[in-house]
């Protein structure tokens, strides 16, 4: 790779931006970011007051990276943003009545083993009463049979949107161009006769390179042929409203994730005073003309505040086994979040099997943001082809599913909980459309 080329990254989130600058930390001249919105980009999935940094991983690869980041959550570039806070993982054991493993169990204990082999420690919470003792603040029934949990106090959450923008300005310091709004809203790839791209197209105009890394996570498949490797899944997301004392009261709960049901809490939000539950599921899915799964394509001022009224119990249900005082109160506000999922839940780093100058860096599957401080080293080493082969090999582009789409593989890598994804019903997709309408365009806000 020239360093004097020009490398046009189209996608600001979490690997666009950590990509654009390693490139400007490796000497590369001209690095473009395109974005249809200005980061942290309202509905981009690495905007949001929090993402769970931890790095108890069934599989040791991604826990070997994700302890990494972790250590650099902690220095200065990094820490504004994070806040180390203990993440206590739960699910139900085998009862008598019910001596089958379930997947969530299957997980838990895998993760315990990676752990063990890397020789992190632990610590065990085999009981309701365990867990009290620990974290007295989590005042609800919490589990039912067989309570089978642990947690280490090596973990924590970061403030997205914050850590995103200090991001973009570490950038925009290092020299990186951004083209934000209709200029940079992609719509189509100029290629040359030998298919290498060219340029692309944007809203209101072109932008033309020798190289192009697609970062636009759930929007991918819309934009690049795709060959049904991934599948953009929409996530429920609640914030409930706290008042100052119970931010203060709350302040030392621990990251709490229901293996079972995928439903996972954070301490609160002391900027916002919001306390924040999602659920990390199979999702829902929104399809278009032309791909299984879409997020909507156009440019918002916030996120829609709506969310199927399945997804809503099921965060009802989570927040009243931890705080059953609070969950009467409703949510004030809630959103849908997009996974970029891939069969396996690996990312997907390579080139496009079509267009040699064309890098896909994307599949966050739902589990990336953690990966933040380190995620640009990873991408712009495969984009060098220089990582080993074993990593080079994890994150290869999928040309199985080419001729079909196989709903069936996308399980991910084991740790979703909760129902089947389905798509989105005509009903909900009219009150979706309507809630976004009511969250203001782009255009509406300048
Ligand atoms: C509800 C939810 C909870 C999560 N929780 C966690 C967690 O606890 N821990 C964790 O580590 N990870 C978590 N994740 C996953 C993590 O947030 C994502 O994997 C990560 O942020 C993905 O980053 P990205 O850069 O690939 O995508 P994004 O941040 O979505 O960036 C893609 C960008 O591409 C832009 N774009 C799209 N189309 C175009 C176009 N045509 N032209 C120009 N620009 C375009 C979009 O505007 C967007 O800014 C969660 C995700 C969700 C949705
Ligand atoms: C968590 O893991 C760290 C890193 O391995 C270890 O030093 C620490 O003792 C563990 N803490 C707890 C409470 O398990
Ligand atoms: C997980 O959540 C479900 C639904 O709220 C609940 O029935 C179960 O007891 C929870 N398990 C744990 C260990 O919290």
């Amino acid at each position: 790779m020239e360093k004097d080329q020009h490398v046009i990254i189209i996608g600001a989130g979490a690997f666009g931006l950590g990509t654009a600058l390693r490139l400007k930390e490796e000497g590369y001249k001209s690095v473009t970011i395109l974005d249809r919105s200005v980061p942290p980009v309202p509905d981009g999935s690495s905007n949001d007051i929090s993402r769970v940094i931890r790095f108890d991983y069934g599989d040791p690869i991604y826990a070997e990276i994700a302890k990494e980041a972790f250590d650099l959550w902690k220095t200065p570039d990094y820490k504004e943003a994070f806040h180390q806070t203990p993440c206590l993982w739960v699910c139900q054991d085998g009862t008598p009545e019910q001596p089958v493993q379930s997947r969530a169990q299957e997980y838990s204990r895998k993760t315990k083993r990676v752990l063990t082999e890397m020789g992190q420690e632990w610590v065990p919470v085999g009981s309701v009463e365990e867990a009290k003792q620990h974290f007295p603040k989590l005042t609800g029934r919490l589990a039912t049979p067989g309570f089978d949990g642990f947690y280490n106090t090596s973990a924590g959450w970061a403030d997205a949107g914050l850590a995103c923008a200090r991001l973009m300005s570490r950038c925009a310091s290092s020299g990186v161009n951004f083209i934000t709004g209709p200029n940079g809203q992609v719509e189509e790839f100029e290629k040359n006769p030998d298919g290498t791209i060219k340029s692309v197209r944007t809203k209101n105009g072109r932008v033309e390179g020798d190289h192009f890394i697609v970062a636009t996570g759930a929007w991918t498949s819309s934009l690049v042929p795709a060959w049904n490797s991934m599948l953009a899944a929409g996530q429920v997301v609640g914030y409930l409203r706290l008042t100052p004392e119970e931010v203060a009261e709350l302040r030392d709960l621990p990251i709490y994730f229901n293996f079972s049901t995928g439903f996972f809490a954070f301490p609160p939000h002391e900027p916002t005073g919001y306390l924040k539950v999602a659920c990390h599921g199979f999702g829902y899915t929104r399809s278009e003309p032309s791909v299984v799964s879409a997020p909507p394509s156009v440019a918002v001022a916030s996120r829609a505040n709506y969310i199927p009224a399945d997804g809503l119990k099921r965060l009802t249900a989570g927040l009243m086994d931890l705080f059953p005082q609070l969950a009467p109160r409703g949510f004030e506000k809630v959103g849908i979040c997009w996974y970029n999922d891939t069969p396996t839940g690996d990312f997907i780093f390579d080139y496009h099997p079509e267009h040699k100058n064309l890098f896909i860096a994307t599949g966050g599957s739902g589990h990336a943001f953690k990966f933040l401080p380190v995620i640009g080293k990873y991408i712009v080493g495969s984009w060098q082809r220089k990582l080993s082969d074993k990593l080079l090999e994890k994150w290869k582009f999928p040309t199985q599913f080419r001729e079909r789409f196989q709903g069936e593989v996308f399980t991910g890598d084991g740790s979703r909980g909760g129902p089947e994804r389905r798509e989105l019903t005509a009903q909900e997709l009219d009150m979706f459309d309507t809630a976004l309408k009511a969250s203001g365009s782009r255009q509406s806000k300048i």
